[in-house]
């Protein structure tokens, strides 16, 4: 085949975020990264968020290298080398399977892989998860692996293997002990709720302080309520939440996206020593989302948190330009020419009197130091533009930090 004789191989993908309104929290299986609960999230647009990752493969490369947002990285860590063998477990099955080369590249040839993310990582927006479906869908590309790859991605790490899919995505915990029941499926394409709108108010200062992974170890040796949580009532509600989903309930699907985060931040409490991932900022948006809800009678907006103080908003189209005004008189920005809100366009709205007395009862300058204005999106997607590549015809970075 002439392929066999390209001397470089390259391909670009880009993979979306997610946030889940049922938590993933708990592992059974550390290596494998098999959950003690199933998960479901909400894939996020990728005009606003998304990883996008180049891998080369060349006969002439001497070693496997890897940069970061333009900066080498070492390419030796233990899950992205899981992820790099599994697609080339998975590569080399399929050839063996298959009377022609589909794909006939070397599986011995040396790899570069540069990847960017379009969002700061200080954000604290789940990187890692468009970040490792990012990576296994451009070595999947590249290898010519077709099929089932969550269970790849999920060895990346765990909330990545529902960044595979766009719109509403549900992770199966699955049963076996080798995991190959532990996959990701798709509950709704992002097609299906075309009003549903997300705002990540991005709060100032202050990073994570317990990595997910460390924390949620901790948690499964000593937080009795996890236990619980992901036996009984985790199982419960995720099926509350696919029937929400599919009946576009908003009081339903805020509702139990605002109990499913609160539950989470309970277990972490609950865990010993104690983790804390919400600040102060953080309550006072929870505060806020609930004053104006009351106000109005009914859900018409929900937060959720996940390990970190930032929170992300789930609303409709027609109330987005109402909140964020709530929002911006609240948490007046500060005035260091940062602008406040990014991604999607927002229209202006008046506040009526009366609303602005009920729900607008403190202000906080500065406390939000932006707001990302996004919505579900579609899955992973090849870049087929060769201008899109983040390495050159040399196998090295074109744009350098
Ligand atoms: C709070 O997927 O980052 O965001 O599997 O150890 O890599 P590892 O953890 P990770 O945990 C995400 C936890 C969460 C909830 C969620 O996304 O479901």
């Amino acid at each position: 085949a002439m392929a066999a004789d390209r001397a470089l191989a390259m391909v670009t993908c880009t993979a979306p975020a997610n946030i889940a309104v049922i938590k993933y929290w708990g592992k059974r299986d550390n290596d494998l990264i098999l959950p003690i609960n199933s998960s479901l999230s909400v894939t996020l647009h990728q005009d606003q968020l998304k990883t996008t990752t180049t891998a080369a493969a060349s006969r002439d490369f001497t070693e496997d290298r890897l940069w970061l947002n333009g900066e080498e990285a070492d390419i030796g860590h233990p899950r992205l080398q899981a992820c790099l063998r599994e697609v080339r477990r998975l590569a080399r099955k399929r050839r063996g399977s298959s009377a022609e080369d589909v794909a006939p590249l070397s599986l011995s040839y040396k790899i570069h892989i540069a990847t960017e993310n379009n969002f700061p990582t200080a954000a604290g927006l789940a990187s890692s998860a468009a970040g490792y479906a990012c990576l296994v869908s451009t070595l999947a590309r590249l290898y010519g692996v077709e099929g089932e790859l969550s269970e790849v991605a999920r060895r990346g790490s765990g909330s990545a293997c529902r960044s595979m899919f766009g719109g509403f995505v549900q992770w199966q915990q699955g049963e076996r002990p080798d995991g190959r029941d532990s996959l990701a499926h798709q509950v709704a394409p992002e097609t299906h709720w075309p009003e549903l709108r997300v705002l990540v108010l991005v709060v100032s200062g202050e990073k994570k302080q317990v990595g997910s992974t460390a924390g949620m170890q901790t948690s499964v040796d000593t937080s009795p309520l996890l236990k619980h949580r992901a036996e009984v009532v985790v199982p419960e509600r995720l099926e509350q939440m696919t029937r929400h989903i599919r009946e576009r309930d908003f009081e339903g699907f805020g509702r139990l996206t605002m109990q499913d985060s609160n539950q989470f931040h309970a277990t972490c409490l609950d865990t010993f020593p104690p983790i804390f991932y919400l600040n102060d900022v953080s309550r006072r948006i929870i505060a806020l989302v609930h004053r104006f809800n009351a106000h109005h009678g009914h859900t018409k907006v929900a937060y959720t948190f996940d390990a970190g103080p930032n929170a992300v908003i789930f609303t409709l189209d027609d109330t987005v330009a109402e909140f964020m005004e709530v929002v911006r008189r609240s948490f007046p920005p500060a005035t260091n020419g940062d602008q406040f809100l990014r991604g999607l366009p927002i229209g202006s709205a008046s506040l009526p009197e009366e609303l602005l007395t009920a729900v607008v009862t403190e202000t906080l300058p500065g406390a939000i130091q932006y707001v990302l204005h996004t919505k579900p999106g579609p899955g992973p997607q090849l870049m087929d533009d060769p201008d899109q590549h983040l390495l050159g015809a040399d196998g090295l970075p074109r744009r350098c930090a």
